[in-house]
């Protein structure tokens, strides 16, 4: 075994979507799979199968979409749970099946959360790793929250679940809390104190709540850790995941730490582009490795620097995480194969009507917009604006100006509704009005913008903007409103805005139609 090869455990598709608002559909959940294939991942954790049918699904068919990663589902340590991921598996060679079975193991997951004791806990967990193993070659333990977990208790459970057949064993920083000093050093105690340590791969599994996760991780790495959960562009609950770009460029960086993964980092920013287009996620614009500002230099001094010798201020080449600074650029004179390969480079294979469909989307956006840009094209094969709409605009206005009162008028019309209603509305800006408008259609419900997030794509006054919202949704008769999270791009931001509000009601009532007509559509996803 090579002992510097470090494996790359990718979460995206389970930790990372379980982030409220950034759930895929499978379709969306194979296009990453296959990208995180291509990006060299070892293994793939695709979901929680006994959470919903669509997980379960999703985990199948990920399976059967992908050809090299290990394939892992996550269960909580109970046997029902290990039967149904065993089940989603079953389809696949046994050397890509993986079960990823686990128990809170902290003081206060064992008195609160399970009312048990540390020896029953541990009694739990052998019988969920045994449970598991009559399934699969490969089954990983996680001790939730093993971050706040005792180091010599922790330790008698790692042992336990080895000698129960556990292949990699997971020491998850849960809430994101550990120092960096310290969570290495529970690796290394792990490594001094359990004696059948050698017949595991030790894993981390890092939050970031402190934004600590990355550092957290590499200090697991040097004390003997060779297996990485992470997520793309660290996204995840909360604060987040160790992102994937971020570990493997710091081992690519230092090569003197000797150490290697299977990642072609050529693909880390085609990749980190795709989820957040399909995530609805935006990545902060100083964001490591792939943020929009990671590599531009704005002072004088550096740039100085980087035009006389680029190692003067970069310790990496933007073109290794695959950063074209020469990608085509799409106009309105481009024709059909062009735009057809510039996609089949994003990774998105499209022919027939569904590419002529897209064309003349693409010929709509390079009207208004001269250049289109990768980016561009990812919204607009991501058809984010054009799913399932219980409320549809067709008349928009509105008129803001310097001592102005700002004004909007909408027209729009609501499912059930044959009617084309009109309603206007002043604000203190056009966003404002507009949204007031909108809301005087619905007076039996209550909705609070909650958050509201405008970003532009590339540059340019004539750019699409991206806008994300957050929109508490809640009819007068209900106890609790439900938060809902919208999406919209456009060249005009004050539509944007609308559409992306109207994404997050059109969501409200998506989830009422499907409550009304299958309750049991909604499972619990906690673990
Ligand atoms: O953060 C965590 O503890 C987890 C486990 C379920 C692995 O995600
Ligand atoms: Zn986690």
């Amino acid at each position: 075994m090579d002992k510097n090869r470090v494996y790359i455990f990718d979460t995206t598709l389970r930790d990372g979507e379980q982030v409220p608002g950034c759930q895929l559909n499978t379709v969306e959940k194979i296009q990453v799979a296959k990208q995180l294939e291509l990006l060299g991942v070892d293994i793939i954790e695709a979901g929680f199968p006994v959470s919903s049918p669509g997980d379960f699904k999703s985990v199948v068919e990920i399976g059967k979409a992908t050809s090299t990663p290990v394939i892992c589902a996550l269960t909580r340590a109970v046997e029902k749970d290990i039967d149904v991921a065993a089940d989603a598996l079953k389809a696949l060679p046994m050397n890509r099946r993986r079960i990823h079975t686990g128990i809170g193991t902290s003081d206060s997951h064992i008195k609160y959360k399970f009312n048990s004791t540390r020896e029953e806990i541990i009694e739990r967990a052998v019988r969920a790793v045994k449970h598991a193993r009559k399934y699969v070659e490969d089954v990983e333990f996680y001790a939730e929250d093993a971050g706040r977990t005792d180091n010599e208790y922790l330790a008698r459970v790692v042992e336990a679940v080895i000698n129960a057949g556990a292949t990699v064993v997971n020491i998850p920083d849960t809430n994101g809390y550990c120092l960096p000093a310290e969570y290495g050093e529970k690796i290394k105690y792990l490594f001094d104190n359990v004696p059948n340590i050698q017949n595991a791969i030790i894993s981390t599994h890092c939050h970031n709540d402190l934004g600590m996760a990355t550092a957290n991780t590499m200090s697991g790495v040097l004390n003997g850790a060779r297996q990485v959960e992470v997520t793309i562009n660290g996204i995840g609950e909360r604060a987040g995941n160790t992102a994937l770009e971020e570990v493997v460029m710091i081992m690519k960086c230092h090569h003197n730490l000797g150490l290697h993964t299977n990642i072609d980092s050529h693909k880390i920013y085609p990749t980190s582009r795709m989820v957040r287009t399909l995530m609805n996620m935006p990545v902060q614009p100083n964001k490591a490795i792939v943020g929009r500002n990671a590599f531009a230099h704005s002072s004088g001094i550096h740039q100085d620097g980087v035009l006389k010798n680029k190692g003067t201020y970069e310790i990496m080449d933007p073109q290794d995480i695959g950063i074209d600074k020469n990608a085509i650029v799409l106009t309105a004179r481009s024709g059909r194969a062009a735009l057809k390969y510039r996609l089949s480079v994003l990774g998105i294979k499209m022919e027939g009507e569904e590419l002529d469909a897209l064309y003349a989307k693409f010929l709509d956006l390079a009207d208004k917009k001269k250049e289109i840009h990768d980016d561009d094209l990812l919204l607009l094969a991501s058809g984010h604006n054009t799913k399932q709409q219980y409320i549809k605009i067709k008349n928009f206005q509105v008129t803001s100006g310097k001592d102005l009162k700002a004004a909007a008028v909408l027209q729009i019309q609501t499912a059930g509704n044959m009617d084309w209603d009109v309603k206007a509305e002043t604000g203190n800006g056009p966003v404002d009005a507009a949204i007031k408008a909108l809301k005087k259609f619905f007076d039996k419900y209550n909705m609070e913008l909650k958050e509201f997030t405008l970003q532009s794509i590339n540059k340019g006054s004539d750019d699409t903007c991206k806008v994300h919202v957050q929109v508490e949704v809640k009819h007068k008769d209900e106890q609790q409103g439900m938060l809902c999270y919208g999406f919209a791009s456009n060249t005009d931001i004050v539509l944007a805005s609308v559409e992306a509000y109207i994404d997050a009601v059109n969501k409200y009532f998506a989830i009422k139609s499907k409550d009304d007509t299958n309750d049991a559509d909604a499972t619990e996803k906690e673990i």
